[in-house]
Order: structure tokens, then C-alpha cells, then sequence
């Protein structure tokens, strides 16, 4: 039977997709059989371009052979131990090897399976350190409009974006939202950094006047908005958010479920803009997509304050997954961190930026474009509503992409890139001039 054939023996019916139009995908399935370096298989032949790293995660490329040999050896020798009260090496030995390159002051790793899980923990884990530290009352949340955290009770109360909860109810009471960082008006096209709006932070201050600061245990924030269409935050924004924090005992926790793991040139975000959260939350790019894993990284302080104030021999903070620090994840985290370091793929994301950056603007002289956002292997492209009919034309562009053999993502009116940072130029250039071809031609 050829993949078609199973296909329709099988039905698509069964399976409940994701964040996805299940009736209309259903009618025009994509189906992918398998992947290698920078590109997807199809089940009908044809291969694509990936432009998105999977779903920001592939940051080493599809089928990396290390990464492939380590699974396998892992599932042969331990396929799964519990780590409540209990442990196996690789998990430990992950957590030394990703604290040696996290941050300075961010010693401890605590392990999910998924973003999701991994901002739900870290904001637990803001409210548990203040209940530590006999101030309990901090329990406030405020997270930013446009923000996008996962889809757990946590992470999407924190989130801006009104389309993901609608369904939903009240979720958690007391999340708050400053307002997001996107200025049209004053940095359109901005390369890189947009210089204009480091005092929107400030609207953080007048919340606190509001709520008064002793009630609120933590701001959560990507550093560089993803999924809401790439939003860089201007020059002396996330500076000052760490000054506000800092100033009102509020842990600053960054969401790097996207910036982690070399998007951006350097290990985090955190290092890109030379700001330190008291949390960073993790997943993705950490064991490079191949086995789900997501985590917390939290400073001395925060770990400090569970260990010290609780009883002796009680569990200090009473949360965890049953594949918390998973076997197969651990060494498929292992691997991809050995990966991403001896054959120096930060660097080269870091290296070929500057042509990234410079592929990226020249679509400014296409008709339709409104405008051009990146920084790192990041790229927002949005499109005119007026002009070029926004969303739907970012739609087209993905389908005019596909049939071509580039992958891109269309959120809202904008066309999101985010491409393994295996990238060559070449590769660069064919995914910029396929989507100048289909912005021409729509
Ligand atoms: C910034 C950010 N946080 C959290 C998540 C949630 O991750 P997951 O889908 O692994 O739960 C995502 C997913 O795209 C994300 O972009």
C-alpha cells in the first residue's frame, strides 16, 4: 500500500488535530512522511523547504544523525524511570551540561514535557518562592497583550491573544496584561532592534500603582513575541521591565520557549539582550523537536527560598510530571546540546544574521508588504489589510510557498520564518525570493 492508500484505509477521521481546521484540512491533507536536514517529504513526492524548524523547534535540522543514534541507544538501555524520589544519571547530567550555559545565576533546571507545562511551572514555582518567603499575598499575574504562553490554565491566562480563550470561561483570576510593544507608526521596517518605545515599560509602573506591588508575584513575558507574528521588543524595553521588577520584589520570568536554544545568535534571549530573568522557561529547540521536553531554569534565590524554608525531608515544591526528566528526552537533550556546540550552529546563526536580515528587508519594494520585523533567524513579514487583503493574502502566500516547496507559517496577516539555523545562504535566498515571486504573482 503507498502512503495514500493507507491513508484512506485508515481515515483521517479519528485523529483531533491540534490548533488546526480539522474539516478543512481533512479535505486537503498535507501529509509529511519524513524529513532530513532542511527539508520535509511529502507522502506525495515533493519536498519542502523547512522556513519554520518544524514549529520553532528543529533548531539543528531535520534527522541529525547524533541526535537519532542517542535516542536509540537510550530506548535500549533505560526506556523509563519515575523521578519522584527517585533518579537515573542522564537527567542530572542534562541539567549540569544546560546550567553551565544558562545564564550566570541560574543553577537549577526543572524538567516538563512541553512550553505549555514549562510556564505553568514557572509561574507556580513565582508563587511558591513568595509563599516561602512568608509573602503569600503576592499572587497576581501580569502578563502582556499579544503575549502567547502555551495553553495550560497558567500560561493562557498569562497570554494576550483574546482568539485563544474565548472559549474558555474565566480562567485564572487576577492575571493582568500591560500592553504589547508593536509601534507601527514609529518603527516600520526596523532591522533589527526598533529603536522607539523602551518607555511602554512604564505602563508596568501604573499597573503596580493600581494593584499595588505587594500583591503581584511575577511578570511573564517573551522577550521576542513569536507566535503572535514576531514582535522585537524596542531598545531599552526588557531593560527596564528588569528595573521595574527588580525595584518591587516581582520575579521577571522570560518565556523562551521560542529564543531559547540560539534563535537569536546566543544560547537565550537573555544573553542577546544582556537582561536576566529570575525564570526562563524552556522547550523546543531542546532536544531539537525529537522528543517532547520543555523545562524551567530558575536562579539561586528562587531555589534557595523552596529548599530553606521547607520542613525537613518535605517535598519542596509539590509539582512534577510522571516524564519529568524523561530517559529518551534527556539524552536526546544531551545529544542536541552536544550538537548545537561542537559543530557551532549559534555562531552560525549569529554569522549569517546579517544576510538573513538583509534577504528579509529587500521585500520592502514589494507591493503589499506593511512591514518587516527580524532579529536572529526570526522574521515577521505583515502584509496591508488594505492593500493586499491582510489575512487571507497571508494565507495564499503559504499556499503559493508550499506549492513551490518553501514552508512558511501565515499568522494572522503576517508570514512568520524561523528556520533551523542550519540555514545556508542559498537556502535563505530561495525561501525570500519564493515568497517575493508569490506576493507578485497574488
Ligand atoms: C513562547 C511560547 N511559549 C509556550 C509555548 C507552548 O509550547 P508547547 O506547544 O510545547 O506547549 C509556545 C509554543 O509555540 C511558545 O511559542
Amino acid at each position: 500500500m503507498d502512503t495514500h492508500q493507507q491513508l484512506n484505509a485508515n481515515s483521517l477521521d479519528a485523529y483531533w488535530m491540534p490548533f488546526t481546521s480539522n474539516r478543512s484540512f481533512k479535505t486537503a491533507p498535507q501529509i509529511v512522511t519524513g524529513a532530513q536536514g532542511m527539508y520535509y517529504s511529502m507522502s506525495d513526492g515533493h519536498k519542502l523547504l523547512d522556513g519554520i524548524a518544524g514549529l520553532w523547534c528543529v533548531n539543528a535540522g531535520h534527522g541529525h544523525p547524533k541526535i537519532v543514534e542517542a535516542i536509540q541507544k537510550q530506548a535500549a538501555q533505560l526506556d523509563f524511570a519515575s523521578s519522584f524520589g527517585f533518579g537515573h544519571p542522564l537527567a542530572f547530567e542534562y541539567a549540569n551540561r544546560l546550567t553551565s550555559i544558562a545564564p550566570q545565576g541560574l543553577d537549577h533546571v526543572f524538567f516538563t514535557n512541553s512550553g505549555s507545562e514549562a510556564t505553568d511551572t514557572a509561574l507556580k514555582l513565582a508563587l511558591a518562592y513568595h509563599h516561602a518567603r512568608g509573602q503569600g499575598q503576592r499572587q497576581r499575574i501580569i502578563g502582556r497583550q499579544r503575549g502567547y504562553h502555551g495553553v495550560g490554565f497558567g500560561g493562557l491566562s498569562a497570554a494576550g491573544m483574546g482568539p485563544h480563550k474565548k472559549q474558555f470561561g474565566m480562567l485564572l483570576p487576577g492575571a493582568a496584561h500591560m500592553p504589547h510593544t508593536h509601534d507601527p507608526v514609529r518603527n516600520a521596517f526596523s532591522p533589527g532592534q526598533p529603536a522607539h518605545g523602551a518607555e511602554i515599560a512604564d505602563a508596568l509602573d501604573q499597573m503596580l500603582q493600581t494593584f499595588d506591588p505587594s500583591t503581584v508575584a511575577a511578570v511573564i513575558v517573551e522577550p521576542v513575541a513569536g507566535s503572535t507574528g514576531v514582535l522585537i521588543p524596542p531598545v531599552g524595553y526588557l531593560e527596564r521591565l528588569r528595573q521595574i521588577c527588580t525595584q518591587n520584589g516581582i520575579l521577571l520570568i522570560f518565556d523562551e520557549v521560542v529564543t531559547g536554544f540560539g534563535r537569536l545568535g546566543r544560547p537565550f534571549a537573555a544573553d542577546r539582550f544582556d537582561v536576566t530573568p529570575d525564570l526562563i522557561a524552556i522547550a523546543k529547540g531542546m532536544t531539537n523537536g525529537a522528543v517532547p521536553m520543555g523545562g524551567v531554569i530558575a536562579s539561586n534565590a528562587v531555589h534557595e527560598a523552596l529548599m530553606q524554608n521547607a520542613a525537613s525531608g518535605a517535598v519542596e515544591f509539590s509539582h512534577g510530571y510522571t516524564y519529568s526528566g524523561h530517559p529518551l528526552a534527556s539524552a536526546a537533550a544531551l545529544a542536541t546540546l552536544d550538537v548545537y556546540v561542537s559543530e557551532g550552529m549559534f555562531e552560525h546563526a549569529a554569522s549569517i544574521e546579517p544576510f538573513w536580515q538583509e534577504r528579509a528587508h529587500a521585500l520592502k519594494r514589494v507591493a503589499g508588504v506593511a512591514d518587516i520585523r527580524n532579529l536572529g533567524l526570526l522574521a515577521g513579514i505583515e502584509l496591508g489589510e488594505d492593500v493586499a487583503g491582510g489575512k487571507a493574502m497571508a494565507k495564499k502566500v503559504y499556499d503559493y510557498c508550499f506549492e513551490r516547496g518553501v514552508l512558511v507559517r501565515p499568522v494572522a496577516n503576517t508570514i512568520v520564518l524561523s528556520p533551523p539555523l542550519v540555514i545556508s545562504e542559498t537556502e535563505i535566498d530561495m525561501l525570500f525570493s519564493t515568497i517575493a515571486m508569490s506576493l507578485r504573482s497574488l
